[in-house]
């Protein structure tokens, strides 16, 4: 529940407020008490939104979304104006890159234009999806007068699906090109994470890239360890364990698998760019993450004549039990398996498609099951023997 200050800061709009960084952020406002508008241009997730229903996977959202709808404290609009009436207006709209790994910098400076006719002085402007470094600055800079103008950087951390659980815990960044913006932004930020950490617009900027950085890295360094294990015929899951069990210093090492999804290429990209592309351990990542896949077809054609065989991918989204295959490299995995000539089926749990088939069925029909994401429910699944099992994640028990 919200006490009083905190339903007296003022309304909240939140740009891009339907989507996947949006939406829970909007949800968690308003669930302490404070007045939040959705602005998107989807009207089709709107339409959604709007009936209470979550448009995609996010643990524990529904039940609070239909809620704060019902008490009044969210609304959802399509309508542009509606940035008029914000006294923060919180930015969460995606900022991919080109096909090229380039940032695509001025599709948002552009997108700021656009909305500069909306917004007013009096307004404090929260930056919240992932920028290219010091595109605030020139966020600010198409505003005109600098001094009359606050805009804050309050980058997001959340895994995608735990937003509702992790944005109450995580510590929240704040950076600002101005003293107010930053003042501003920490009493928001306040009303929902634990700690607010301040830093300057370059740590901020940093800060994000260098974390989604980090963990890019920390899976191409599992993965190439999987290709060599695999290479000498050893099994990597059980060496892993062997490798981190009681021995701290090797706890950080993940388990191998599709390192895919929006952010963690795009961010090392980023970054990459920002430091006219000399960022060697960046591009290392990607070669070993994006290369896994071709690796492993690779590895299975020393063994299979592909054009005579059927092959299943378990796991279609790009991370387990969550709904979302944006940059989800089991596409890429079918797309390569398919020019050597396999039979293919996909399977998926969350991810509805006409072309999928149920993993019974997929796991029926194929001499070798893939799994492209350890969804929970693969836990259980019984293969039998005689097919072969490629589960860079550890997560099939075979009796
Ligand atoms: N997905 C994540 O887990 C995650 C985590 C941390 C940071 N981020 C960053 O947050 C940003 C948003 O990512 P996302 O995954 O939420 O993207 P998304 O595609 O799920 O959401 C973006 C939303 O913006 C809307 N939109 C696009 N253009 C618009 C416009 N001109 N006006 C109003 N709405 C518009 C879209 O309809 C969509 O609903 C990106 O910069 C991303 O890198 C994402």
């Amino acid at each position: 529940m919200a006490d009083k200050s905190e339903s007296n800061l003022g309304k909240v709009v939140i740009v891009g407020g339907l989507g996947h960084v949006g939406l829970p952020l909007g949800i968690a406002f308003a669930h302490k008490g404070l007045k939040v508008c959705l602005f998107d241009t989807s009207k089709e997730k709107a339409e959604i939104v709007k009936q209470g229903k979550m448009p995609f996977i996010e643990y524990g959202a529904e039940p609070i979304l239909k809620e704060v709808l019902e008490n009044g404290n969210l609304e959802v609009s399509t309508d542009i104006k509606s940035v008029t009436y914000g006294r923060f207006i919180i930015i969460a709209i995606g900022t991919p890159v080109d096909e090229y790994m380039n940032p695509k910098t001025r599709a948002f400076l552009e997108f700021f234009s656009t909305l500069k006719k909306y917004l007013h002085k009096g307004q404090t402007i929260i930056i919240r999806s992932t920028v290219y470094p010091r595109t605030c600055e020139q966020a600010l800079k198409l505003l005109g007068n600098k001094e009359e103008w606050h805009i804050a950087y309050c980058p997001e951390r959340i895994a995608e699906g735990y937003a509702i659980k992790e944005l109450k815990e995580l510590p929240q960044i704040v950076a600002g090109l101005s003293e107010k913006a930053v003042e501003d932004a920490s009493k928001l930020f306040k009303v929902i994470s634990p700690l607010i950490i301040r830093t300057s617009m370059g740590e901020a900027e940093l800060v994000k890239l260098f974390t989604n950085a980090w963990r890019y890295i920390q899976f191409a360094i599992t993965n190439q360890f999987y290709m060599i294990a695999r290479t000498l015929e050893v099994d990597y899951d059980k060496l892993r364990r062997a490798m981190t069990e009681g021995y701290d210093r090797a706890s950080a090492l993940p388990s191998a698998g599709f390192a895919a999804g929006p952010c963690l290429l795009k961010d090392t990209m980023q970054l990459a760019a920002f430091n006219s592309n000399n960022f060697l351990l960046g591009h290392a990542a990607m070669m070993i993450n994006e290369g896994l896949p071709n690796f492993l077809v690779e590895d299975l054609r020393q063994r299979y004549d592909l054009s005579k065989t059927k092959v299943a991918i378990l796991g279609m989204a790009f991370k387990a039990d969550i709904d979302d295959i944006r940059d989800s490299l089991s596409y890429k995995l079918g797309k390569i398996l398919r020019f050597h000539g396999a039979d293919v089926y996909y399977s998926d749990e969350f991810v509805k498609s006409d072309d999928f088939v149920s993993k019974e069925e997929a796991i029926e029909s194929s001499n070798i099951i893939i799994i492209g994401v350890p969804h929970s429910a693969y836990k259980n699944i019984s293969i039998p023997l005689d097919k072969e099992v490629v589960d860079l994640w550890g997560i099939i028990k075979r009796k």
